[in-house]
């Protein structure tokens, strides 16, 4: 199937989102959708497969003009998009999902969906069997869950946006052989926004990199990181070098001693760590092995059912998360808009609440604020604009700006997911004045090099156990690797 986008516009108020984009895409590849945040990815993938309607322009399918309304109208085109987070019905099995979830009405016998759920699943080692609850799957399963939903209903076109947050290293690669076998043996296009280049080299046959809303090339791989790169900004990046600090002579900022931490899916017992003012600690480990449970300890959310917490030597155990907050303790969370940011507020709302001293507040003053931080922290919004029509990248910013100036500590779930390269950099530019300023910084990532980058110590966790890794300013990301998959023993002491 070839599809051709031809002379899109779209545009959301004074943001001109996609300008003028001219694209054909042919069957059996994979191509890349890149750019910086902001530049209008999303969009383009929601106006292709139906989630939003286009200002003008034209899509083409073997040559001739479609116009559909809404997602099923563009699966029944054969384009269909994997959502971040499906939407699906919890209270469903996997099977009831793949049979209802069809909308349109249109019901699968059961018998059927059975052996065709098992079947695809069979192909691509998906982990799916038909009786689990959706409620109890991972991302990634519901990932494959939903590519078995749209293949079966004859997709031959699938988009994926930003696919590999959130998921586990076995899990990407599952999901990568299956976009290679549907693209050679199947024939069908896949389209892939992503901002980790490590996987559009791995994976795309050609690219297309947005930016500011405008097509500004296409290229076929393969292609260097470098390249990549100075595509999408336009420049390269030099590389960013970590400067050692002596902290030999600094107080500590945290000190966990004897925690005993329970979770869902592990507990972890006899926490105990130091960071001092000025640290970087940075915590390694699959999805769910104990690092989160950690950071959320450091700030007050996650109580502990023995041991002490010190903050700058002031005993503050079993304090709530908001007595932390005042006492110079700041948290930013993975899920954006779950936890940090609130969905339908304004970015002035969401600096005069992360401001608010009392039951009063100064609205001018909060929209002044606003306005500077905005400026500060090169947000593309305006104060009134709600907080879920920002880009990814830009909500990320948002978060940052509504980080206090001087804390005490700051425990980051993931700083910088889904951010491309140069927002990254900026935010840890951020990050890194604040620590100049005294703070320590206790962060997770599943990105392997930005622990190398950034951290002064690296605690890997396992099944909840933590290593701390002997030299984090000599370790590669192949020495984290093996020990985030747990393979302990083979570590030289
Ligand atoms: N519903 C909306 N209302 C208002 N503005 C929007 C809306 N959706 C997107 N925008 C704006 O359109 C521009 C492009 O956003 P888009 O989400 O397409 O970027 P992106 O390339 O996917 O970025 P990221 O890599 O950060 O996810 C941004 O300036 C964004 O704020
Ligand atoms: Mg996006």
């Amino acid at each position: 199937m070839q599809v051709s986008l031809r002379h899109i516009h779209k545009r959301f108020g004074a943001v001109h989102a996609n300008n003028d984009i001219n694209l054909t895409f042919e069957g059996g590849r994979i191509v890349g959708i890149l750019g910086e945040n902001g530049a209008g990815k999303s969009t383009l993938m929601k106006i292709l497969s139906g989630f939003q309607p286009v200002d003008s322009g034209e899509i083409w399918i073997d040559n001739r003009p479609v116009a559909y309304t809404g997602p099923q109208a563009a699966i029944r085109n054969g384009i269909g998009m994997l959502q971040q987070d499906p939407l699906d019905v919890p209270a469903f099995t996997v099977l009831e999902n793949f049979i209802y979830g069809n909308g349109d009405g249109f019901f699968l016998p059961r018998k059927l969906a059975a052996r065709q759920l098992q079947e695809i699943s069979k192909r691509f080692g998906f982990e799916l069997e038909a009786d689990m609850p959706i409620a109890q799957l991972s991302i990634g399963q519901r990932q494959q869950m939903e590519i078995v939903r749209l293949l079966t209903l004859g997709v031959k076109m699938l988009i994926l946006d930003e696919p590999t947050t959130g998921i586990s290293a076995e899990q990407k690669q599952i999901l990568f052989d299956a976009l290679r076998h549907l693209t050679k043996e199947d024939g069908l296009s896949v389209l892939l926004v992503s901002h980790k280049l490590e996987d559009v080299i791995a994976l795309c046959n050609e690219v297309a990199v947005l930016r500011a809303g405008r097509l500004v090339g296409t290229r076929q791989m393969p292609a260097t990181n470098a390249q990549l790169v100075s595509m999408m900004f336009g420049q390269e990046l030099a590389p960013h070098t970590r400067k050692q600090v002596d902290l030999s002579a600094a107080r500590d900022a945290l000190v966990l001693e004897h925690l005993y931490l329970h979770g869902h899916r592990v507990n972890v017992d006899d926490v105990n760590l130091r960071i001092k003012a000025g640290e970087i600690i940075g915590l390694a480990g699959l999805d769910g092995s104990g690092q989160e449970m950690v950071l959320r300890a450091c700030v007050g959310l996650q109580k502990s059912a023995r041991g002490r917490i010190h903050l700058n030597g002031e005993d503050i155990t079993g304090q709530s998360y908001r007595s932390f907050l005042s006492k110079g303790v700041a948290f930013g969370a993975a899920g954006r808009l779950e936890e940090g940011l609130v969905g339908g507020l304004t970015l002035t709302e969401h600096i005069a609440l992360a401001n608010e001293s009392g039951s009063f507040i100064n609205w001018n003053a909060a929209r002044q604020h606003c306005e500077s931080q905005i400026k500060l922290y090169d947000v593309r919004g305006r104060p009134e604009s709600m907080i879920e029509t920002l880009s990814g990248g830009n909500q990320q910013r948002v978060l940052m700006a509504l980080m206090p100036h001087s804390p005490v500590l700051m425990a980051l779930e993931q700083p910088t997911r889904g951010l491309d390269v140069d927002s990254a950099r900026w935010i840890w530019q951020q990050l890194l004045e604040r620590r100049e300023r005294g703070a320590a910084i206790i962060f997770s990532s599943p990105d392997l090099d930005e622990l190398v980058a950034y951290s002064d110590r690296i605690l890997v966790f396992y099944a909840g156990r933590i290593f701390e890794i002997p030299d984090a300013n000599r370790t590669t990301i192949d020495e984290i690797g093996r020990l985030i998959g747990g393979h302990f023993e083979v570590q030289p002491a």
